[in-house]
Formats: C-alpha cells, structure tokens, sequence
C-alpha cells in the first residue's frame, strides 16, 4: 500500500518524505485555505514548492465544477509539474472531465467518492486514484471500511485498474483497517502515520534494553 500525505503544509510534507515512507501528497481546497495559501498565483508557487519537496504524486484540485472550466484550470494545473495529478469532484461533469483527462494523458484523483456506483462511474472515466472518504462516511454513522472492501471486491472483479485511495483517514487504525480492506493507497494526516509508530511494549522494551546495556557497561 502506498503513503500519501493529506495536507498542504511544507513542514508535515518534509518531515514524512524525511521519514522514507512517503509516496505523495493529496490536497484540497480546505487543507489549502488552513495554511493560509489564497490566490492564483500563491496556489501555483504552493503547488510548486510541494512538487520540490515530494517524489511521488502531488494531488491538486480544481475550483470549477463546469466541464469547460474543470478542463482549462486541470491542463494548467498539470502543466506546472510530471507529478501532478488532477483531483475532481464525483459529479456529472467531473465524470466527463476524467475521461477527457484520462484521453489526454493527464493523471486524476476522483475526490467526494461516497458510494460503489461512483466508484463504478470513476473506474469506467479511467480516473487514476478514486478517493472513498472513510471518515466522513462513518460520521453518519456508517461504515467507511466496508465501503473500502466492497470497491476493492467490485474492482478487483471486474478487472478495473483505477486505485483506490482512502481518504478522510482520522486515525492510525483506519490506515491498518484501510489495509487490510484492500486501498491500494492511504492519504493520511502526519500524525494518523505517526500513531502507528506507538506501541507501549515497544517503549518499555527499549528502556530495558538501554538500562541493561547501561549496566553491562558499568
Ligand atoms: O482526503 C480528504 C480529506 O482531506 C478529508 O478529510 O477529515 O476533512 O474528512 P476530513
């Protein structure tokens, strides 16, 4: 499974791709306004500096939701770097801008994926990523994972080759669940991917190894 990072902040980013682990980075329109980052020209030069810092796939959304529109902000959206790729809402006009994408050689991530139809719909567009929101489906009280696996069965089945790339992670076992469910990807918050560093066997292990070490030494 692969690790993206869900944030546009450059520390995070730096600090993951430090880690080794990272394989990209999924953004939206609300992660970009929680950093401050407004206007054109400021979303471009944030877009850029992330692509510098990353080696792997760099998730940039598009603002408009008419086809015309979708089309002119995601060629110039892919134009700016090879690792970008194109995130579009799961509507009717985002269906025809992914196939349009997808014609042209432009990478995409079907963003707002709620259901097995509209990842049925995405797959035959020929949407590169397809992003279920896990965390969003489970506040209404129902349940992301099984919407994971059953994607994951239906895709597999039918031989679609688009990935599935969960999203909407909030915790360190949503990306274990994730797994297990068969994403093919996880985008998660820098500490959802540091939680699953901690385990309290593991701390007090290394306390007893150091503190023997220290007495072998003494
Ligand atoms: O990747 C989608 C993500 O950014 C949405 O997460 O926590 O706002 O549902 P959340």
């Amino acid at each position: 499974m692969k690790f993206f990072v869900d944030t546009a902040n450059l520390d995070q980013i730096a600090e993951a791709q430090d880690l080794g682990i990272l394989d990209g980075v999924t953004t939206n329109p609300s992660l970009m306004a929680k950093e401050g980052i407004s206007g054109e020209a400021n979303v471009i030069n944030h877009y850029k500096a992330i692509c510098k810092l990353v080696d792997g796939d760099v998730s940039a959304e598009v603002i408009s939701t008419d086809f015309e529109g979708m089309i002119r902000e995601g060629e110039a959206l892919a134009q700016l770097d090879d690792k970008i790729v194109v995130k579009v809402p799961m509507i009717k006009d985002g269906v025809k801008a992914i196939r349009y994408f997808t014609d042209n050689s432009i990478k995409t991530n079907c963003t707002l994926v709620f259901s097995a139809g509209q990842a049925i719909l995405a797959a035959k567009a020929g949407a590169t990523y397809l992003s279920p929101f896990i965390g969003r489906v489970d506040d209404i009280s129902w349940d992301g994972m099984e919407l994971i696996e059953q994607i994951s069965n239906i895709y597999a089945l039918q031989g679609f080759s688009t990935e599935i790339l969960a999203a909407s992670i909030r915790n360190p076992l949503h990306i274990v669940k994730a797994a297990e469910a068969g994403a093919d990807v996880c985008t998660c918050p820098l500490s959802s991917i540091l939680g699953l560093l901690n385990h309290p066997l593991t701390d007090i292990g290394l306390a007893k190894f150091l503190a023997d070490h220290q007495k072998s030494s003494n």
